[in-house]
Order: C-alpha cells, then sequence, then structure tokens
C-alpha cells in the first residue's frame, strides 16, 4: 500500500508528479460544478487528534470533490476521550472498510505506526514538530505557479522553526526542488542542531529582504512553547514581523507565504495580508486541488477525466 508520510519519500520526481495532477484538479476545481467521480465508492478517513481548521476541511472538500465517501473523526467526540488507544481506534474504524486515513497528531511518528497497523493508504496531515507534506506539497506548487522554476531561486523561512514541521517539510521540498533555503530565525526558535540541514541561517530579517524570490512567514507556535524563547511578541514582531515597509522593499516578483492559520500583527501585519504578492489564499485553494491529486495518487485507478462529466450523486 502506498502512503503519503514524509515529504522526501517522494523526491524531486513525486513532487512533480503531484503537481502534473494537481493542474488537471485545478481546473476541475474552476467548473461550475467542481466534482468527478474519480473516487466513487471509495472512503476517506480523517482523524485529527490535534486542532485543525483548514488542513481537514480542506482534505474533505478534496475527498467530497473526487466523489469518496468522508468520516470524520475529531477526538473531542470521540472515545479517545475516554482513554482508547490510538490502535484500538485504528481497528475500530478499519473494521468499517476503509481506503485511507488522514492523520494528523501532536506526536511525531504516529502516521508511520498507523501505516503499519492498518491496511488503509495513510496521509500524513500533520505530526508534532516532525512533518506536513501536503503542506510542502502545495507550498512548493503555489511557489511554482508564480516562478516558473524553483532551480536556483531563494526562499527564506522566517521565524518557528523549531516547533514548525510545516519548515522541515518545506526544506526539503524547495531544496529537492533546486532552490536555495534561508532560515531567519532567533537562535532560540532554531532546533540546537541543524547538522545535515541543506541551509544558510542568519537572523536579520532586513539583510535578506532585497534578495528572496520566496518569503515564507511561519507562525510562531505558542501552544508548543514550554518556555519563553522571545522576550515578547511585540520584539518579535519588531525584528521578524513582516511590515509595510518591509514588505516594500521585497524583490519584483517576490511572493509572501503563510501556512495559516496568521497571528496578524506577530510575523505578519494586520494592513498588508491584502498585497498582491501575498498568496495566503492561493495557498489555501491550491491546497485542495493538491490534496486531490494526493487522493487520487493514493487510491486512484482510472485516468483523471478531462471533459465534464455528470457529477456524482452529492
Ligand atoms: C500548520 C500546521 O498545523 O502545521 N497549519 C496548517 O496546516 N495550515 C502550521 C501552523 O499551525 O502554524
Amino acid at each position: 500500500m502506498k502512503h503519503l508520510l514524509a515529504i522526501d519519500e517522494l523526491g524531486a520526481d513525486g513532487i512533480a508528479e503531484i503537481h502534473r495532477l494537481a493542474d488537471a484538479f485545478v481546473e476541475v476545481n474552476r467548473r461550475p460544478i467542481p466534482k468527478v467521480p474519480t473516487l466513487r465508492g471509495r472512503t476517506v478517513v480523517s482523524l485529527f487528534f490535534e486542532d485543525s481548521t483548514r488542513t481537514r476541511l480542506s482534505f474533505e472538500t478534496a475527498a467530497k470533490r473526487l466523489s469518496a465517501d468522508t468520516m470524520t473523526f475529531s477526538v473531542g467526540t470521540s472515545s479517545v476521550k475516554k482513554g482508547e488507544s490510538v490502535r484500538d481506534t485504528i481497528e475500530t474504524i478499519e473494521a468499517m472498510g476503509i481506503d485511507a486515513i488522514v492523520v494528523r497528531h501532536g506526536s511525531a511518528g504516529v502516521p508511520w505506526q498507523i501505516a503499519r497497523w492498518s491496511s488503509a493508504a495513510v496521509i500524513n496531515a500533520g505530526d508534532g514538530w516532525h512533518q506536513h507534506p501536503t503542506q510542502a506539497l502545495l507550498d512548493t506548487y503555489t511557489a511554482l505557479g508564480h516562478l516558473g522554476s524553483l532551480d536556483g531561486r531563494r526562499v527564506a523561512i522566517v521565524g518557528d522553526i523549531k516547533h514548525s514541521r510545516v519548515a522541515r517539510s518545506n526544506i526539503a521540498a524547495f531544496t529537492l526542488l533546486g532552490a536555495e533555503v534561508v532560515l531567519v530565525a532567533p537562535r532560540t526558535l532554531l532546533p540546537p542542531d541543524l547538522t545535515d540541514w541543506p541551509v544558510r541561517v542568519v537572523s536579520d530579517l532586513d539583510g535578506v529582504l532585497g534578495d528572496v524570490d520566496v518569503l515564507y512567514l511561519l507562525r510562531m507556535q505558542r501552544e508548543r512553547m514550554t518556555e519563553s524563547l522571545v522576550p515578547s511578541l511585540r520584539e518579535y514582531a519588531r525584528r521578524f514581523g513582516l511590515d509595510r515597509e518591509r514588505a516594500a522593499r521585497l524583490g519584483d516578483g517576490a511572493i509572501v507565504m503563510h501556512p495559516g492559520p496568521m497571528n496578524r500583527g506577530v510575523e505578519i501585519a494586520g494592513d498588508i495580508t491584502e498585497l498582491p504578492n501575498v498568496v495566503v489564499t492561493e495557498q489555501v485553494a491550491n491546497g485542495v486541488a493538491v490534496r486531490m491529486a494526493v487522493l487520487f495518487w493514493l487510491l486512484g485507478a482510472d485516468p483523471v477525466p478531462t471533459h465534464e462529466e455528470e457529477p456524482a450523486d452529492a
């Protein structure tokens, strides 16, 4: 069974293959009725042990547009609260007959465990600080849409690298596609050991603004911080936040990305999110097409329909 657990297992060719599939689904999503029968009869379960808005909705929208049946399992209302283990939970939903499990969990490695226990395709929708492969697929897809190629392009990832699975997956994805990645963060928000990371590290945002093609802002993940790592959020915003004045110093064609949810006034000033080179809503829109591509890549047998077809029953 194929799974999608970490971005590097795809390699550059795998990423390009999913991006090619996503192109077809972007087209599907533009239709008046954005739905194809491709995964009719398949069941996709989303299993979220950690909160999420956009990732869960994005996967569910993707599955529905492919006509798959969807089930949502939120920990807050499930027997996990009664102490049911992840393994028992998997056995229970397996018994219902499912084809794919989209899982988010606060601990690194849980999606790999589930892949061992389950006969379904497993998609990692974020595990602890570790990996978030579909985010990296949609981010590189969005960046490619603006820049054409990522070869030799400069990508700055700014902020809370230490706690960020988005950073880890994106460093791998952008590097695989030929970009150079620079991390911009205070020492306290970097992992203690960066040996083997294919990155340059700087602590001055103003020094890189003029020569990046992608400025990728991360959310300050206060829920993962057990200690105080920056003097104050105001101080962080002053040194690492993108405001109008800094945005004006970005080069022509440079884009600003953020995985959401944004802390307005911290990583990004509230009044600049509508600037044309801030592509956050485009990331969200592309996320649906890219997740349709991933589901199709894992579960689809039939070719992607290229013509308008009768929509399946809703
Ligand atoms: C990210 C996540 O949960 O890893 N959000 C997302 O998936 N869009 C990033 C974050 O929460 O900061």
